[in-house]
């Protein structure tokens, strides 16, 4: 395979609301990042992902989209996203758009247009309607239950009901009319001529459903899922993809249970890149890590295909707090990442990872994520609480200190966490990032694709790199020995004890031969 700008790239994902907002509303816009590109350029990333910044009402934060061409005004307009791919592109870094396939907002015209249209009419048939059952279609369709709690059917006045696999603010898209195709293939286009390099796919996997729209049944496939119809459509998507000078690409968020379905994502006609959630979704061990790592490189090369790494993004706890919190969580969380940074193929960081920040327990009454406004669950606000740039307190540089408040409140205690305060401390969170990025720059990626994985004691997971590579991690809480692995490049905690020769508890180290 020739070697492609995105295989061994680092994304950075920017979540838009939440990173730096320029005009003082208290949410993050398209000027705000723009402001913020050196800062990126500096910290060592490759390629920018921005989150959905499409007008939108909102009901799931950009990822319920009216208007597919367009910019919310929240985050500024076509001249801001031209500014900032055009400030990107100038630093060195490419930038990918989140599309957003599997549903609409409601608001969006065709939405509406199928609302004012009779039940078994081509408008209609755009989305997913269907009667209800039992006496009088009172009953929903089928079984199947929204992600963020609830019934996944919604009944309109005429008694039909549109399907929902989210909020019922996004309707789901009937992939199986060829409008939505053509559709869809449209708007890629309209980004591509705009100069994007590619996309983050939203909800993948979703967008055919099972024939029939059956009911669950235990044990079984969810009907929804994956289903094997759904590769046509990023089979079509590269060929859009490839019709573009500048090697665009594309990566799937497709939660697949096993390695084996990901890897059907990147076969060589269809997309560039699935995120391996089974790396996100590993617990603290070492054990745990090595058999992920061994799966997914088993499943990506028959497809020869680079693999992809990701440890936290704006669905999931931070990692720090995954790893049990506090500085024990933070030690781990710096290990886990540069472990992930040795490995082959591409990786993913999630803004404020690289500050260290933790999972915020966002008051009640303050919370936004639908999932927490429909069924009660935590949800997903206490990983995009607003990133702090300086400052001792809120809105620690976020926006205008005579702006509006942030969108999600800010902690307190959050002004050791912030750039400024980090910028210049050697021992930082922050400059760990930068340290580990430069190094992988430098070292791992002249580095092979194959990784030799090494004996060691338990607990402790080590895997070699030809030529001459090394990366081990610590996972338990007794040292172990790492003399024998050459000279330290860096380390995710105390780099003495390193050099002495020993990997302290939730500690990686890379060595290089001596
Ligand atoms: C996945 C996105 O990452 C998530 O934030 C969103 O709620 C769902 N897809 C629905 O679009």
């Amino acid at each position: 395979m020739n070697r492609r700008w995105w295989q061994d790239a680092v994304f950075y994902q920017v979540y838009v609301r939440s990173f730096a907002d320029a005009d003082g509303d208290g949410i993050g816009d398209l000027a705000g990042v723009t402001s913020r590109v050196p800062y990126l350029a500096g910290l060592g990333v490759d390629a920018l992902w921005l989150t959905p910044f499409y007008p939108s009402p909102q009901a799931d934060h950009g990822y319920d989209v009216a208007d597919y061409r367009d910019v919310d005004p929240v985050f500024g307009d076509l001249g801001d996203f031209d500014a900032l791919l055009s400030a990107a592109h100038a630093s060195g870094l490419a930038m990918i758009v989140d599309i957003v396939p599997n549903h609409t907002s409601s608001e969006h015209p065709w939405f509406q247009d199928a609302l004012r249209s009779a039940a078994g009419s081509p408008e209609r048939a755009r989305y997913v309607f269907r009667p209800g059952r039992g006496r009088d279609g009172a009953e929903p369709p089928n079984s199947w239950r929204s992600v963020f709690g609830g019934s996944a059917w919604r009944q309109v006045p005429d008694g039909e009901w549109y399907l929902h696999l989210f909020d019922v603010g996004q309707p789901d898209l009937n992939w199986e009319n060829p409008e939505v195709g053509d559709e869809f293939e449209d708007i890629l286009r309209f980004w591509l001529d705009r100069g994007v390099d590619g996309f983050r796919i939203d909800v993948a996997h979703a967008l055919v459903k099972q024939q029939g729209l059956p009911d669950y049944r235990r044990g079984e496939p969810v009907p929804h899922w994956d289903q094997p119809e759904v590769h046509d459509v990023y089979r079509r998507w590269r060929k859009v993809l490839d019709s573009y000078a500048g090697d665009r690409m594309a990566i799937a968020e497709a939660w697949v249970d096993a390695p084996e379905a990901m890897a059907l994502y990147v076969r060589p006609d269809e997309l560039q890149q699935a995120f391996n959630f089974h790396w996100l979704e590993a617990p603290w061990s070492a054990a745990a890590f090595r058999r992920v790592i061994v799966e997914t490189l088993a499943a990506v090369d028959p497809v020869d295909s680079p693999p992809t790494w990701v440890l936290s993004n704006h669905d999931v706890d931070r990692h720090v707090s995954r790893y049990g919190g506090g500085a024990r969580g933070l030690s781990r969380a710096r290990a886990a990442t540069l472990t992930m940074l040795a490995l082959p193929g591409s990786a993913y960081v999630y803004a404020g990872e690289e500050l260290g920040l933790p999972q915020v327990d966002v008051p009640e009454k303050a919370r936004q994520d639908p999932g927490w406004l429909r069924g009660g669950r935590a949800g997903r606000d206490g990983c995009r609480v607003p990133i702090p740039w300086s400052g001792i307190a809120p809105p620690y540089g976020f926006g205008p200190d005579a702006g509006a408040p942030t969108w999600l409140p800010q902690p307190p205690e959050w002004a050791g966490l912030s750039v400024a305060a980090q910028d210049r401390d050697p021992e930082s969170t922050l400059t760990f990032y930068r340290k580990a990025l430069r190094a992988r720059r430098d070292v791992v990626s002249s580095l092979g694709q194959r990784i030799e994985l090494l004996d060691t004691a338990p607990g402790v997971l080590a895997f070699r790199r030809e030529p001459g590579v090394v990366c081990v991690i610590n996972c338990g809480s007794r040292r172990a020995r790492v003399g024998q692995y050459g000279e330290p490049v860096i380390a995710s905690g105390s780099a003495d004890q390193v050099a002495s020769g020993w990997l302290p508890g939730d500690t990686a180290a890379w060595f290089r031969d001596a």
